[in-house]
């Protein structure tokens, strides 16, 4: 039997992990300039933590989890997202007691068992950002903006800001019972999941996939009109920084998430060419998750970004990926030169240049062929009469141009056309 990656799952090879490596790279930056330190948590977690953090009434825990008992008898699951744990971590290690707000990002596999699709993985990769610590609407569209940046600083433009406030736990309650009200008389056209879930949880109708559902309550109350002064004043401070800030929005009334921990401000982000598999990231305000989970009464905010979708978007753009790969190729035409062309990598490598030679024996043209293959900007021919002259020769692959400098000056001129 050939053993194969587990449906849902699959591997990053080379060239691929390279793509990985640079929008990862400018993800980081982008974060850190933000002001956000990294943080690692463990890939599984008591179940507990999810069950309670993301909400038993939510997909994700209803039939999306990989929960399984461990040899010791307990439940544990492999983390479907970021939010629970980083929210597990501050309280464990009392970081709500030192300067706040506190800003982490992290970076790394989720687990989220739903049939594989375009864009929907079983294993999938999130950056996300978590703020704990400040209540204070600026502190949104601060954080709206650095998903926007990201965006921005991988060269995407197209994308669509959704935005819609569901309120503080009071506001929902009016809205739950405005909206059960509307739903009730129709209730038999739901699917069978928003028939066992509307009197409970009315608001994952208006987030049901299941196009049948929104056409079955037509017509439903928008939360905005349920929203307490309080939550109207926050949300249209975060409107007007946003328009302050130049960041264009949606006003969404479908928009509701669908993770329970939600207050207030909730927003995802939308590459409309994706089709189902738009959004591409998604986030809002968090203000009781900390204290239902034995922490403080610590308000927070925060997104993840869906790495696959956010890969084959930026891969949409045309971006010239080669820019990121192999920079110098060292030639060795006689084999019994090779540890001279090994000595010349490591001048390179060790000054910083991503440098490779052969090792299987090619002749000159496959060497030439085999640098060309990997994107080379640059060989340096290590060359029998050149290493009698004390020389080398280094050809310009994107100028089809060559020039022939001596061993002193190898290094700096590999730069400086580098540069
Ligand atoms: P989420 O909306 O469940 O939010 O996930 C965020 C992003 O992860 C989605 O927009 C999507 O791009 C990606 N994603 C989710 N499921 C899959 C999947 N099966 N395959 C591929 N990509 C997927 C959260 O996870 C929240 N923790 C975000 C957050 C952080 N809210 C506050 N802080």
């Amino acid at each position: 039997m050939e053993i194969q990656a587990p449906r849902g799952t699959y591997d990053i090879l080379p060239p691929e992990s390279r793509k990985w490596q640079y929008i990862e790279r400018v993800i980081k930056e982008t974060a850190e300039r933000f002001g956000y330190s990294e943080v690692r948590f463990p890939i599984f977690e008591h179940t507990e933590l999810f069950e309670r953090g993301v909400g038993d009434t939510t997909d994700i825990v209803t039939k999306e989890m990989y929960t399984f008992i461990d040899k010791g008898g307990r439940s544990v699951t492999l983390r479907p997202e970021g939010t629970a744990s980083c929210t597990r971590a501050l309280i464990e290690h009392s970081i709500y007691s030192g300067p706040l707000p506190v800003k982490w990002y992290y970076n790394g596999p989720m687990f989220r068992y739903d049939r594989p699709a375009a864009g929907r993985y079983r294993q999938f990769h999130q950056f996300g950002v978590e703020l704990f610590g400040s209540n204070n609407p600026y502190a949104d569209v601060e954080v709206i903006q650095l998903l926007v940046k990201i965006l921005e600083n991988l060269g995407l433009k197209d994308y669509e800001l959704h935005l819609n406030s569901v309120g503080c736990p009071q506001c929902r309650e009016r809205y739950r019972e405005k909206l059960v009200e509307h739903i009730t008389p129709v209730k038999d056209q739901l699917c069978p999941d928003c028939q066992s879930r509307y009197a409970k949880n009315p608001l994952r109708v208006i987030d049901c996939k299941n196009p049948g559902c929104l056409e079955a309550i037509v017509g439903f109350p928008v939360l905005y009109d349920s929203l307490c002064d309080d939550c109207r004043q926050h949300y249209n401070t975060v409107q007007e920084g946003l328009t302050g800030q130049g960041i264009a929005y949606l006003h969404d009334n479908q928009l509701v998430r669908g993770l329970d921990y939600y207050t207030n401000t909730a927003f995802e982000i939308h590459l409309p060419q994706f089709g189902a598999a738009s959004a591409v990231g998604g986030g809002g305000r968090y203000n009781g998750l900390v204290r239902f989970c034995g922490g403080p009464d610590l308000p927070g905010i925060g997104f993840a970004i869906g790495m696959e979708r956010l890969l084959s978007a930026v891969e949409r753009t045309g971006i010239d990926w080669e820019k990121d790969d192999l920079q110098v190729f060292v030639l060795v035409p006689d084999e019994h030169n090779r540890n001279i062309g090994l000595e010349i990598c490591n001048i390179l490598r060790e000054a910083g240049v991503r440098t490779d030679q052969d090792y299987n024996g090619r002749s000159m043209k496959a060497q030439m062929k085999q640098a060309n293959k990997r994107g080379a900007r640059l060989v340096v021919i290590v060359g029998e009469d050149e290493l009698a002259a004390g020389q080398f020769t280094i050809r310009d692959m994107v100028h089809k141009t060559q020039l022939t400098v001596p061993k002193e000056a190898l290094l700096d001129r590999v730069k400086e056309i580098l540069q």
